[in-house]
């Protein structure tokens, strides 16, 4: 009895409910005869993707906008300036054909701005929430969201340039509760030949995303190629413009441009039924461009953070030691060309050199040009004005005049430089030089002579040794850029070399199968996390090990010699966090990592490890 009676209480209140919400009134079409009244939504096919009336948190504001999945992820807003102030506001297509939004005295508050439509037109989705409008006859789409973001970067989406004009541009929230167009923005900056993401505060360049070589963005060292979903332009030619594909990864990823400036990457989590973040672009203060003034380098490891580069002193000392970084640095020595351009005198005939700089975010304002890198580093020392060059695969020659701004010091990935110095200054770097080279020597011979005795008695016969024979098989890629400005080193010297950094006889070599096997064949339910490595699993060997296994690659074409270098820097990184690292595993297009398993241990420390 009064079973049936609450549920028919239930009942009475569940309609309730949705009358006073709207909850079941959906359109996959906008029409001028359907349009969609606040608070009815549209949706995409895949009910992914709604666009409806919303107000931020802590805002009695109505606005336009698409979000994925909740209103708690809204990607796009239509009105960002123009706020309804009430819930009387319409979305429909208005006479002329566009697409717009309409308040209650049915002025028009956004518009979709086409000039020539036809007057027959529809609005819904397309693909991953690209709202577009057609032409009902033709089909032709007129206009699409895609066209003008907000702020965030949505798979299918572009970030395009050209030499005058950045075309499609990323707005900031001025606040989390305030949609309206905020101070910072973003887009693609077309140097010479080089193309780089910009975030800028009003006018000021604020973050930058370092040379965009074709695959990563060589400034972001947790992007790896395999990972992120960026790519080139379509045609070759017109290097223009990058684009936000689906990226390979297993789940929906966005890119957002927070009210503060900084970029976020948000992963999709179904468990969690919410966006997680990642990664953001301003991991410390030496991501704020130009943080430490022309000729110099800003390092987040050690303080103060920034510092001279080799052969450069500080402009104002006094300044410079009150940490007043934005005088930046001058040259300690003059350079031979310019003292041959001032004096005419043949007193010290001695070429300049160049010093190398490892792992760094190069300098803004390259030019680019698509030659060898021994043409690249001839033309900068025959130019007295080129003060730096680099040369990548991807991009080709980079080179720099004037001053060097916004260098960054990695613990990993980016790109060399090599800094035009006077000849002496060369020299004060030879004693450190010869010191290193001796330490090279002796280090290679104790880790061959190791590695020889591990070979002829572990009972594991040539677990190193096979890695170090396969890596010398593999191509050479990876080390093309280390050495190129050297005497080139034979690629087993530098495995050999890395590897004399490592704990050796910790690394096991695991096959595949038992890798899969302990991941439940890497079960999304032991998905821990995604890291700029890739994805971690947990897993448990069949001896009840628990593992964590970082997954590095898949069809990434990655090189051994590169996943070695990884192997290193990640047990290099083990010490630090005291994470036990157990072995790895390199089967094909598969390479992994495979850690001991620490439950109370901060997820990070696999991740970002
Ligand atoms: C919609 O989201 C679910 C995850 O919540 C995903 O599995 C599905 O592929 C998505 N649909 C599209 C078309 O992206
Ligand atoms: C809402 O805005 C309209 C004009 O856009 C204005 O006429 C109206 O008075 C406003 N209502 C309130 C309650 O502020
Ligand atoms: C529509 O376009 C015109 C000129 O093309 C421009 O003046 C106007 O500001 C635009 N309106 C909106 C809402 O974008
Ligand atoms: C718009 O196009 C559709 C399909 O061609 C047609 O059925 C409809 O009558 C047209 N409506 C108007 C107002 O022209
Ligand atoms: C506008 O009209 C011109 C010429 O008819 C055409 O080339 C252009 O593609 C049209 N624009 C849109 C958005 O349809
Ligand atoms: C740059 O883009 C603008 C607008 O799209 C266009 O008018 C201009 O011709 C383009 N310039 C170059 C050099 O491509
Ligand atoms: C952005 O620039 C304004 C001045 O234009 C400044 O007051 C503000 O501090 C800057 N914001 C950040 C985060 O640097
Ligand atoms: C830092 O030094 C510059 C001159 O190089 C000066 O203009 C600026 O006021 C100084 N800033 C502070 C905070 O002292
Ligand atoms: C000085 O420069 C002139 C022309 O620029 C050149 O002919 C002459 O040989 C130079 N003298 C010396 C000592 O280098
Ligand atoms: C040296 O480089 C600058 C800047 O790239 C260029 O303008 C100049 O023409 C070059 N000079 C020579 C002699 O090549």
């Amino acid at each position: 009895m009064c079973f049936s009676s609450c549920a028919n209480l239930f009942f009475v209140l569940f309609i309730l409910f949705c009358y006073v919400l709207d909850v079941a009134i959906a359109v996959d079409t906008i029409t001028s005869s359907q349009p969609v009244k606040d608070p009815e939504t549209l949706r995409s096919k895949d009910g992914n993707f709604t666009l409806g009336f919303f107000s931020p948190q802590n805002s009695k504001n109505r606005y336009v906008g698409i979000w994925w999945k909740s209103q708690s992820t809204v990607v796009w807003v239509a009105n960002r300036n123009q706020p309804l102030n009430d819930s009387s506001g319409i979305i429909t297509i208005s006479e002329d054909g566009n697409l717009v939004v309409l308040n209650g005295q049915k002025q028009v508050v956004w518009s979709s701005n086409v000039s020539n439509t036809s007057s027959n037109t529809t609005s819904q989705f397309s693909d991953y929430g690209k709202l577009v409008l057609t032409e009902t006859t033709t089909g032709n789409i007129l206009w699409d969201s895609f066209q003008q973001p907000s702020d965030t970067l949505l798979p299918g989406m572009k970030l395009s340039s050209n030499s005058t004009s950045m075309r499609v541009k990323l707005a900031s929230w001025k606040s989390p509760s305030n949609p309206s167009v905020g101070s910072f923005s973003s887009g693609v900056v077309e140097r010479i030949n080089i193309l780089e993401v910009f975030v800028w505060n009003e006018t000021q360049p604020y973050w930058r995303s370092g040379p965009w070589n074709g695959g990563i963005f060589t400034g972001i060292p947790s992007m790896s190629p395999y990972r992120n979903g960026f790519k080139g332009g379509d045609d070759g030619e017109a290097n223009t413009e990058i684009y936000y594909t689906v990226p390979s990864a297993l789940t929906f990823t966005i890119y957002m441009l927070n009210s503060q400036g900084q970029y976020e990457e948000k992963w999709w989590y179904d468990e969690k039924k919410e966006m997680q973040l990642v990664w953001t672009s301003q991991e410390s203060d030496c991501d704020v461009y130009g943080m430490c003034g022309p000729f110099t380098s800003c390092n987040a490891q050690s303080s103060p953070i920034c510092s001279c580069l080799k052969g450069f002193e500080p402009r104002n000392k006094e300044e410079w030691n009150r940490q007043n970084w934005t005088g930046g640095c001058v040259r300690r020595t003059q350079l031979q060309c310019e003292r041959v351009k001032d004096h005419n005198t043949s007193r010290d005939t001695k070429e300049d050199g160049f010093l190398k700089l490892q792992m760094v975010k190069v300098p803004d304002f390259p030019e680019g040009s698509p030659v060898e890198p021994d043409i690249c580093r001839s033309q900068c020392l025959e130019n007295c004005s080129c003060v730096a060059y680099t040369h990548d695969d991807g991009i080709g020659c980079m080179s720099w005049t004037g001053n060097l701004l916004d260098i960054q010091q990695f613990s990993e990935g980016g790109l060399d430089l090599y800094i035009r110095v006077a000849h002496t200054e060369l020299d004060k770097g030879t004693n450190t030089k010869i010191i290193i080279t001796i330490t090279v020597i002796i280090g290679t011979v104790m880790i061959v002579t190791c590695a020889y005795v591990m070979w002829r008695t572990s009972n594991h016969p040539g677990r190193i040794w096979n890695l170090i024979k396969s890596a010398r098989k593999g191509n050479n890629r990876a080390f093309v850029r280390f050495n190129n400005d050297e005497t080139p080193n034979h690629p087993s010297h530098k495995v050999i070399e890395e590897l004399s950094q490592v704990t050796l006889p910790e690394l096991l070599l695991f096959n595949f199968e038992r890798v899969a096997t302990a991941t439940n064949s890497f079960d999304l339910s032991n998905k821990l996390g995604q890291g700029g490595f890739g994805p971690v699993y947990k897993g448990k060997l069949q001896d009840g090990q628990e593992i964590a296994v970082k997954r590095l690659s898949r069809a990434s074409g990655q090189g051994l010699e590169e996943f070695m270098n990884e192997v290193v820097v990640i047990s290099k990184l083990q010490h630090r966090n005291l994470v036990r690292l157990f072995g790895c595993c390199a089967e094909g297009d598969e390479k992994m990592l495979i850690y001991e398993y620490m439950p109370n241990k901060s997820l990070d420390v696999f991740i970002f490890g």
